[in-house]
């Protein structure tokens, strides 16, 4: 689903996989480039959304994840193998996922699968910055607090500015993947000092949302409104009696 010229969403609940979060790639002058990359749950699906654009998932040449939790870069160690692309996450999150840790990437205790573990190839850090041509730019932003590593992408599309949130907007908090709130409410004051055109966050249908500096000031107003939103994993159901 194509979002702006050379960025489109290929994964999320209603693209790929109940379980995906939100994923884009990015069309760069010298190939393709993904925000996230789903679960392996919905793996086969995203390649599948990849082609349907008419492009060739031979060309991805990195994951450049938000956050190390299943639903975000679960399927990252898929396209490595199958593609040879690599993997870009913040530090603080990568022991995580190359040590398949079944609480802090959720896994287990959100979805009951197991984190296939999967080795990083670069660190992200703040302020990092890629050009992906196309007129694309992209800066990397720490904001610790859904998890110690959590970053938000923000992107220069040709002037448009957009920001990809991951789980540091409307993300669950939970102290078993190390969430913290003081850092997390740094991180939402970090994000409303900046403009954005438009937003998106990790779970989120396939939109983008066009008023994204009022709504990003109202998640920091509501920030902690629903501290525990994990009410469920989402391996169960909801029982209604
Ligand atoms: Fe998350």
């Amino acid at each position: 689903m194509k979002l702006m010229p050379h960025v489109y969403q290929v994964a999320g609940v209603s693209l790929s996989h109940a379980y995906d979060a939100a994923a884009y790639l990015i069309e760069g002058t010298e190939g393709l480039y993904l925000l996230d990359c789903g679960t392996p749950d919905g793996f086969e699906a995203i390649i599948g959304n990849i082609q349907k654009l008419q492009f060739a998932p031979e060309d991805i040449r990195a994951v450049y994840g938000t956050h190390g939790h299943y639903d975000h870069v679960g399927a990252a160690v898929l396209f490595k193998q199958k593609y040879g692309c690599s993997l870009c996450l913040h530090e603080e999150d990568v022991r995580q996922v190359e040590e398949a840790d079944p609480v802090k990437t959720t896994a287990e205790i959100l979805y009951g699968r197991a984190f296939p573990p999967c080795q990083v190839d670069r660190r992200l850090a703040d302020g990092d910055t890629v050009e992906f041509g196309n007129g694309i730019a992209m800066e990397v932003l720490h904001t610790p607090g859904h998890t110690p590593g959590s970053v938000c992408f923000a992107l220069d599309c040709a002037g448009y500015a957009f920001l990809v949130a991951g789980d540091t907007v409307w993300g669950g908090f939970s102290r078993q993947i190390g969430s913290d709130e003081a850092r997390w409410r740094e991180s939402l004051e970090k994000l409303t000092r900046r403009h954005f055109d438009g937003y998106t966050f990790g779970h989120i249908g396939a939109n983008v949302v066009a008023d994204a500096d009022a709504r990003l000031a109202e998640a920091k107003r509501q920030f902690a409104t629903y501290y525990n939103p994990w009410f469920k994993p989402m391996k169960e159901t909801f029982r209604y009696n």
